[in-house]
């Protein structure tokens, strides 16, 4: 069996519990290592009540098998896939900007999930769809090949501690992963403030010559103003990080 694994698990909003296991060769269950560790914290009876009226409108479900876009966002337009947008303010601010593109959100945090749809409601944007699940497993069953204009992952977790690095999501095989959803000339654009995580994110990506890298020093580019300023990335400013943006085109 190749990578694309049967696994038992799911994620949503009634069960906040993620069991993720996936099937080996020799049919045994393993543990696989997973870029997040579900976060406490309640829905607020605001975020509930736009979660279970406006769900139809911008939440889609995990499903085992591939999704139509075209069916999903009625429409032909590029999709823009992010994964772990936090509480979804600058993504909802990025479809709202964009509306020649349509913008698929990836968060396991059912709270944020929740905010984001909250402010897709309230910027009226009609170009975003959000899921409540594992970003990896979604891209494995339900991303169909080359179907992507571009991906983006803005701070994702950075895993300080050495012995925790195996857990960041920018692994080789990950971006394996994305840049065979991604179709030719499409983006992948990466953010960190942690300058260790930056330079592994460097590392892998240029580990792959299928992408050339937009940098004019050929590492990292200048913030660019098309990004908004999200949450994590305040706090790492207010503590005094810096900021690393990473932007390559798929050749
Ligand atoms: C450090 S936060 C950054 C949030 C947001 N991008 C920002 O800059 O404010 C990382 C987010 O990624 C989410 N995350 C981590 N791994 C994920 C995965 N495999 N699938 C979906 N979300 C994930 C976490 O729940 C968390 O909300």
């Amino acid at each position: 069996m190749e990578q694309k694994e049967l696994t038992s698990n799911f994620i949503d909003s009634k069960r906040q519990s993620v069991e993720t296991k996936q099937l080996t060769e020799d049919g045994r269950y393993k543990r696989r290592i997973r870029s997040f560790v579900l976060r406490t914290g309640r829905l607020s009876e605001n975020q509930k009540r736009k979660m279970q009226e406006y769900w139809s409108d911008f939440g889609l479900d995990f499903q085992q098998e591939l999704f139509d876009f075209k069916k999903i966002f009625g429409n032909e337009n590029p999709v823009v896939l992010e994964i772990g947008f936090g509480m979804g303010q600058s993504l909802v601010q990025m479809a709202k900007e964009n509306p020649h593109l349509n913008y698929l959100g990836i968060e396991v945090h059912t709270p944020g999930v929740g905010a984001c749809i909250s402010s897709a409601v309230e910027a009226g944007v009609k170009n975003l769809k959000v899921i409540c699940h594992d970003g990896v497993e979604i891209l494995d069953f339900c991303i169909p090949d080359e179907s992507l204009q571009g991906f983006q992952l803005f701070f994702p977790d950075p895993w300080h501690k050495a012995k925790h690095h195996k857990r960041r999501i920018v692994q080789p095989e990950f971006i394996q992963k994305i840049l065979s959803k991604i179709t030719s000339g499409g983006f992948v654009h990466l953010a960190t403030d942690w300058e260790n995580y930056s330079e592994q994110m460097l590392d892998v990506l240029q580990g792959f010559d299928n992408l050339e890298n937009t940098s004019k020093t050929n590492d990292f580019i200048e913030r660019p103003d098309f990004r908004p300023l999200t949450k994590f990335e305040k706090r790492g400013l207010g503590l005094g990080h810096g900021v690393w943006d990473l932007y390559f085109i798929k050749k």
